[in-house]
C-alpha cells in the first residue's frame, strides 16, 4: 500500500463528504482510534471536536498522556470525566458477560450524549477491516455505534459515521499513523481491551480493586518494557488467598495472576518465556508495591484453550 496515496485520497473524500458540517471523534488512545483522529484533523481542522471518555478503567496515567500524545501534534482533547457512571454501571456485577454489556452500555450512553451536545453530523470512527469481518461472523459488533446509541440512521436523526480505516487491518493502519508523522509509541501501542481494566478484575468491579490492577498492569509493563512480547498485564483474581503479615500472623490477601503473551493478531498466541529472574522481580515488586497481595502467579495458557484476557 502507498501510504501517502491512501492519506491524500482518505483526506480529500473526508473533507469533501463533511464540507461545511461538524464532526465528532470519540478517542480511545488505541491504534485504530488514533489514526483515525489524526487523518480526521488534517482533513478537516477546526471541524473535528475530539472527545476522550475516561472511564476510570484505564491504565495508570492514560487519559493524562493521551491528551499530551494529542496536544504536541495540535489536537485539542476534551476529557470527559464519565468515572462515577461506569462504577455505578458495573456496581455489583460478578457475572463477565454481564459486565461488558454493563460497560458498553454506559459507554454508548456517555458517547451518545456528547454527541447530541456537539450538534455534529458526522461520527468519526476507527472501524478496521478485521472489525467489520468480525462483526458479519458475529463476533463482535461495536463498530455498529449508531444502532446501540439508540439512533436509528434510516428515520434521519441527522448523522452519519465517517471510517477512514475501513479497508486496512492493523499493520496496515500503522503503517499510516507512521505516514502521519506520530509517535512510534502511538502506533505501535500495546492493544488494550475497550472495557479497559474491568476484563482484568474478576470478581466486583470496584474503584479498590481497579486499582490495584491499575497498579499490578504498570508493574508487569515497567519489567517487561525491554522484552519482545504481544501483550503484558496484570489480572486480580475474585478469591483470596493466605499468607504471612511482616509480623508474623495470617493474612488473607488478593492474588495476582501475570499474563505475557507472544501473538501476531491476537487470534492464537503463546505464553511469553519470561526468564526466572524476570518473573521474581515481577513477584517482588506487587508484593512490595501492593501490600494487599499474598501472591502472584505467571498464567502458562496458550490462546487456545485460554483466551489472552480473563473475561
Ligand atoms: P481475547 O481475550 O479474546 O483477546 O483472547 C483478543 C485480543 O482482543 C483484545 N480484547 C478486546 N479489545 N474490546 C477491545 O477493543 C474488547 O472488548 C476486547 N476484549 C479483548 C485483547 O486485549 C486481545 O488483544
Amino acid at each position: 500500500m502507498n501510504c501517502q496515496k491512501f492519506i491524500r485520497a482518505q483526506v480529500k473524500g473526508m473533507a469533501r463528504t463533511v464540507g461545511g458540517g461538524r464532526v465528532i471523534s470519540a478517542l480511545s488512545g488505541g491504534v485504530d482510534s488514533s489514526v483515525c483522529t489524526v487523518l480526521g484533523h488534517r482533513a478537516l481542522g477546526k471541524k473535528l471536536k475530539v472527545i476522550f471518555i475516561d472511564d476510570g478503567l484505564m491504565r495508570q496515567d492514560e487519559p493524562r498522556q493521551v491528551r499530551r500524545n494529542f496536544a504536541r501534534l495540535g489536537i485539542k482533547v476534551q476529557v470527559i470525566n464519565a468515572q462515577k457512571d461506569f462504577f455505578r454501571a458495573l456496581k455489583g456485577i460478578t457475572d463477565p458477560e454481564k459486565k461488558r454489556k454493563a460497560f458498553r452500555d454506559c459507554f454508548y450512553r456517555t458517547l451518545g450524549k456528547a454527541v447530541k451536545a456537539s450538534k455534529a453530523q458526522f461520527l468519526l470512527q476507527g472501524t478496521i477491516a478485521a472489525d467489520i469481518i468480525e462483526t458479519k461472523k458475529g463476533v463482535k459488533t461495536q463498530h455498529n455505534i449508531l444502532e446501540q446509541i439508540g439512533i436509528d440512521p434510516k428515520k434521519g436523526y441527522g448523522f452519519r459515521t465517517l471510517e477512514p480505516l475501513k479497508t486496512l487491518f492493523k499493520p496496515g493502519v500503522r503503517a499510516v499513523g507512521k505516514a502521519l508523522g506520530m509517535p512510534r509509541e502511538m502506533y505501535l501501542r500495546m492493544p488494550f481491551p475497550g472495557p479497559g481494566l474491568a476484563t482484568r478484575t474478576m470478581g466486583l468491579v470496584t474503584p479498590e480493586r481497579v486499582e490495584i490492577v491499575r497498579q499490578a498492569c504498570r508493574i508487569v509493563e515497567e519489567e517487561t518494557r525491554h522484552v519482545k512480547l504481544f501483550q503484558a498485564f496484570g489480572v486480580l483474581l475474585a478469591d483470596q488467598a493466605t499468607g504471612v503479615t511482616r509480623d508474623g500472623r495470617r493474612a488473607m490477601g488478593h492474588t495476582i495472576a501475570v499474563r505475557c503473551v507472544d501473538s501476531k493478531n491476537a487470534i492464537t498466541a503463546r505464553p511469553t518465556k519470561l526468564s526466572w529472574g524476570r518473573l521474581m522481580a515481577i513477584e517482588k515488586r506487587i508484593t512490595r508495591e501492593i501490600p494487599s497481595v499474598t501472591k502472584v502467579l505467571y498464567d502458562l495458557t496458550p490462546k487456545p484453550p485460554s483466551t489472552i484476557e480473563y473475561i
